[in-house]
């Protein structure tokens, strides 16, 4: 539908929790693709509607295994602890260390509005615990340490942000 813009560091939207979203309507339906065609032309792979402007509980995430699309996402359970680098497309050039969950289920609704369960690890994992920050208002560099620029190789390599 549409590449939006990504709000950026400084933005008070993305400071402030997300609403909790009542149907998944078509408006949502909408909100859904304008993220993913918005995470994919960053490129990154996650994007929370908060970061487009929109005060939504509405996430997607694409690691390398398929879009995920998921409204109203809650973090059920999680296990482990495992440090590794992030980035934020909302907050360009800058990465950090951060300590997540090595293991997470996650429930939420799908684009048909169906309730889907997701038990994701690694990678995945840490995706979905930094976009679920978001709709909270937290940004990784809240929990990051060793908060530096990115290396030029790094910077090359965007895919790795949310
Ligand atoms: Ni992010």
């Amino acid at each position: 539908m549409a590449i939006l813009d990504i709000c950026r560091l400084g933005d008070p939207i993305l400071r402030q929790k997300a609403e909790h979203v009542p149907k998944v309507s078509q408006k949502i339906k909408d909100l859904l693709v304008d993220l993913a065609d918005t995470m994919y032309a960053a490129p990154g792979v996650g994007l929370a509607a908060p970061q487009i402007g929109v005060r939504k509980r509405v996430i997607v995430i694409d690691v390398g295994e398929g879009l995920l699309e998921l409204v109203n996402p809650v973090l059920v359970s999680q296990t482990g602890s495992e440090t590794a680098t992030e980035g934020c497309l909302s907050i360009p050039g800058i990465i950090g260390d951060v300590d997540r969950a090595t293991e997470v289920v996650v429930r939420g609704l799908n684009n048909k509005g169906r309730k889907v369960e997701i038990t994701a690890s690694g990678f995945l994992a840490r995706a979905l615990q930094h976009e679920l920050d978001h709709l909270e208002g937290v940004l990784f560099i809240d929990k990051a340490t060793n908060i530096r620029e990115a290396p030029k190789e790094e910077n090359g390599s965007e895919k790795e942000e949310g």
